[in-house]
């Protein structure tokens, strides 16, 4: 009987915050990883020797998802890791989770803000999808990052949410059009949750924390296990006839 293949999973923005979580989870249960940072290198390093510990083949690859025109060489790189590390053609996850937060009223809202919102989680997601796809596997399963503020609204956060639900519309259509490849394609949408996201305000700024706790039925803010843990069990062996789906993980927030 042939030995059964590492899954691989591709994670956007996987060296800080919920994809490094996500990371580190699907790692703990068999998972090999390639993840992808922006800026910040050490990090990414440290994700990497983070996963290496728990058994783990990782690599890290530099991206920018803001900027479309990178997405072919990107793709390249992706090949030539795959080919390099594993002597593999395909990965079988690819999570869209990378992503920057605008807080921002509609009224103040700048062109270059709204701009970078839509590079960056909108089109991004889009494009990046679009050349990755010859190296998913058939079978594989895609996991896109939405937030709860796509279903409902806090002030300052029109542009931001409004990407997400465009995400959560592409996830449906990609999902369309890529069962018949038995590719899964499902919304993860956190609720707060104490990262660094937004300059880290949910984790630091203790009113709003306490404020969001009160709105949520489990009582607190989210933590980055919360979702990373979600994420894994969604991709898990089990998970395999979720399809199409939005899934909220936000301790059950405006009920
Ligand atoms: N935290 C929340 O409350 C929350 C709630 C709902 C949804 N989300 C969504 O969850 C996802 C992850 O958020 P997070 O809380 O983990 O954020 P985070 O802690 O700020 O981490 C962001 C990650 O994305 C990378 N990144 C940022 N800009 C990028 C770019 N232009 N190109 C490529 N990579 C980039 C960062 O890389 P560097 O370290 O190299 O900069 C880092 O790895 C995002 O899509 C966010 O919208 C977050």
């Amino acid at each position: 009987m042939s030995k059964p293949t590492t899954p691989i999973a591709l994670i956007t923005g996987g060296s800080r915050g919920l994809g490094r979580n996500t990371a580190t989870k699907l790692a703990e249960s068999g998972t090999d990883v390639i993840l992808t940072y922006h800026s910040n290198k050490v990090e990414a390093d440290s994700a990497v020797a983070q996963i290496e510990k728990l058994g783990r083949r990782a690599v890290a690859l530099q991206l920018d998802v803001g900027v479309s025109a990178g997405f072919t060489a990107f793709a390249e790189q992706v090949r030539g890791a795959l080919h390099r590390h594993w002597q593999r053609e395909r990965f079988d996850y690819l999570v869209n989770n990378a992503g920057v937060g605008v807080h921002a009223s509609i009224a103040e809202t700048t062109e270059a803000q709204f701009d970078e919102l839509v590079n960056v989680h909108f089109k991004g997601t889009f494009f990046l999808t679009q050349k990755l796809l010859p190296l998913i596997a058939d079978g594989g399963r895609i996991v896109n990052l939405s937030s709860g503020l796509a279903r409902f609204s806090f002030p300052g956060y029109a542009a931001y949410a409004s990407m997400k639900g465009a995400i959560e519309v592409l996830s449906r259509y990609m999902a369309k059009e890529l069962g018949p490849r038995g590719i899964t394609v499902n919304v993860i949408a956190p609720g707060a949750i104490e990262t660094d996201f937004g300059g880290g305000a949910v984790r630091d700024n203790a009113q709003l924390n306490a404020m969001i706790a009160s709105l949520t039925a489990l009582g607190r803010v989210g933590l980055p296990d919360d979702v990373g843990g979600a994420i894994a069990a969604l991709l898990s062996p089990g998970n395999g006839w979720v399809n199409g789906q939005r899934i909220e993980v936000a301790g059950g927030i405006f009920l």
